[in-house]
């Protein structure tokens, strides 16, 4: 039927019929609110270019859990800045380290926080790549090990999910292999399956202070124009035992999103980075768009393209919103 008998209109009429037949609903409980933790008492520095967001030490980092809990966004996904770093990125294996502290700490005040260790060595070198550096590049097999031993001593240390996001070929193979040789038969993967070389993660990289000292991460993340290839990266990831694939950045790829859901049917996580974050922001305080608007519109998109977790830096704002408190 054609008009004038069909009018799509009809259905826009009335609010409470549009919320009727609305197709896609966020709801809090697809977010993850990612944070950063560094050392030290009673630090809190702002992120200059991610408005609202800190490195945190512990103690206010599991004080920030609780507000993030309160909001209902029920998992933080954790990022450290260490005191010190070296040429491998061993620091981030260390029984004390910045985010085996942290995730105890949370575990003790917030038993029911689902915490989620990301996995990557750039934030623990001192080059800032995401490995270690034979003949001026991240060497893949030697990486891959101290990528599995980060996410044993983050399991031990009582993480509920590792997540790594590096990008180097196997380390799902072996991660999965060294965390059941230890035991940690439960704990899920997280895999940043199609992780791309992306200008989105410039504000995060002042976060993590882990921006590359040299050259760029173009010989490992993925490469913008491709989406064949994450196709093929996700296939490895699943058969390799990754629980849920990843696409990463979120919004410049939401037909990469579309495609993983499609194809796969597992579940699949978007990363709405950094840089996503800080241009609505931006815009916002310019009273260019209207943030919270958009923040929703940005949040729905990803969720509709077939993203079943959303992480993003917006997570306790929108819950807000979602929840009427705002
Ligand atoms: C570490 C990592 C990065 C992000 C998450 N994990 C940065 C990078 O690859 O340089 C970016 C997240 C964001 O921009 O919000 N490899």
């Amino acid at each position: 039927m054609v008009f004038p008998e069909t009018r799509l209109r009809r259905l826009r009429y009335n609010k409470v019929l549009r919320d009727m037949v609305t197709e896609t609903k966020l709801s809090v409980d697809d977010f993850v609110m990612p944070l950063f933790v560094c050392t030290g008492d009673n630090v809190k520095n702002p992120i200059s270019s991610m408005p609202g967001n800190y490195q945190l030490s512990v103690d206010l980092l599991v004080e920030e859990c609780k507000t993030v809990y309160a909001s209902g966004v029920k998992a933080v996904l954790l990022f450290g800045i260490p005191k010190e770093k070296d040429e491998d990125g061993s620091v981030a294996c260390k029984h004390d380290g910045i985010v085996q502290q942290a995730i105890r700490a949370i575990k003790k005040e917030i038993k029911d926080m689902y915490v989620i260790a990301d996995i990557c060595n750039c934030e623990y070198t001192t080059h800032g790549h995401c490995g270690t550096i034979i003949d001026g590049d991240v060497d893949n097999d030697i990486t891959i090990e101290t990528l599995a031993k980060q996410a044993v001593s983050l399991a031990e240390a009582g993480a509920d999910m590792v997540a790594p996001s590096d990008m180097m070929d196997g380390r799902v193979a072996l991660m999965r292999e060294k965390l059941d040789e230890n035991n940690f038969t439960k704990i899920p993967i997280m895999s940043y399956s199609a992780k791309y070389a992306s200008g989105f993660y410039g504000p995060f990289r002042e976060a993590a202070e882990s921006a590359p000292k040299f050259g760029n991460r173009a010989t490992y993340q993925m490469n913008p124009a491709n989406s064949d290839e994450a196709i093929r990266e996700v296939e490895l990831d699943v058969v390799e035992g990754a629980d849920i694939v990843m696409v990463k950045p979120a919004l410049s790829y939401l037909d990469v999103i579309y495609r993983v859901k499609t194809e796969f049917k597992m579940p699949v996580a978007a990363y709405n980075v950094s840089g996503e974050f800080s241009m609505v922001k931006a815009a916002a305080e310019k009273d260019w768009i209207d943030g919270d608007r958009v923040m929703m519109e940005i949040l729905t998109s990803i969720k509709r393209a077939g993203a079943d977790i959303i992480i993003t830096y917006h997570a306790v704002d929108a819950a807000n919103i979602l929840n009427g408190k705002k």
